[in-house]
């Protein structure tokens, strides 16, 4: 048993399992991926505290509510986004999270640059919890069409259903 799998097997008998999502401006991706998990999550692990947040790695949208675009197609699925307001990733979040799983490589590794060592091990992919995607970055949609905005939402969808499962079986991959 590998020291992550462990440790994940002992979150489920913590008070609480803090995830943080994120992604560049915390306006599109990882509010989405915050609302979705939340809802999910409450669902299908209603045995598990959960604190779930999400943060950008850049500051250029701090303090603003998600992209009309991302809560107008994260509203048609039942997911009300309108309250969010976007942050920027900060040194504590690498000591109150479990799991900081974020939306692309290159956000990925700003984390994996920030993060204190005993922290990187908790920055991960979040398509990694959705294998039969067959990707592992959740394409940014801010320059594109209302297509990639669905795509996400798909994406997101699975992701959270497949962490929601590996948090639950304690099976999550090293
Ligand atoms: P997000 O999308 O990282 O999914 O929130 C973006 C939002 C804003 C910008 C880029 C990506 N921007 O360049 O302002």
């Amino acid at each position: 048993m590998s020291l992550e799998f462990a440790a994940i097997k002992g979150w489920m008998g913590r008070a609480t399992v803090k995830i943080l999502f994120v992604c560049l401006g915390n306006i599109c991706r990882s509010p989405t991926a915050e609302g979705v998990f939340r809802a999910m999550a409450a669902r299908e692990l209603p045995e598990v505290a959960l604190t779930v947040d999400s943060a950008g790695t850049a500051d250029y949208h701090a303090g603003e509510a998600p992209d009309r675009r991302t809560c107008e197609a994260a509203l048609r699925r039942g997911y009300d986004l309108s309250g969010l307001r976007a942050r920027v990733v900060e040194p504590r979040d690498f000591q109150v999270f479990d799991l900081m799983l974020a939306m692309d490589r290159q956000n990925l590794e700003t984390l994996k640059r920030q993060a204190p060592v005993q922290a990187r091990g908790r920055v991960r992919l979040l398509l990694e919890f959705a294998p039969q995607c067959g990707l592992l970055e959740v394409p940014d949609p801010y320059y594109g069409g209302v297509n990639g905005f669905e795509q996400v939402l798909d994406l997101i969808e699975a992701a959270s259903l497949g962490l929601c499962a590996a948090l639950r079986s304690g099976a999550l991959a090293p």
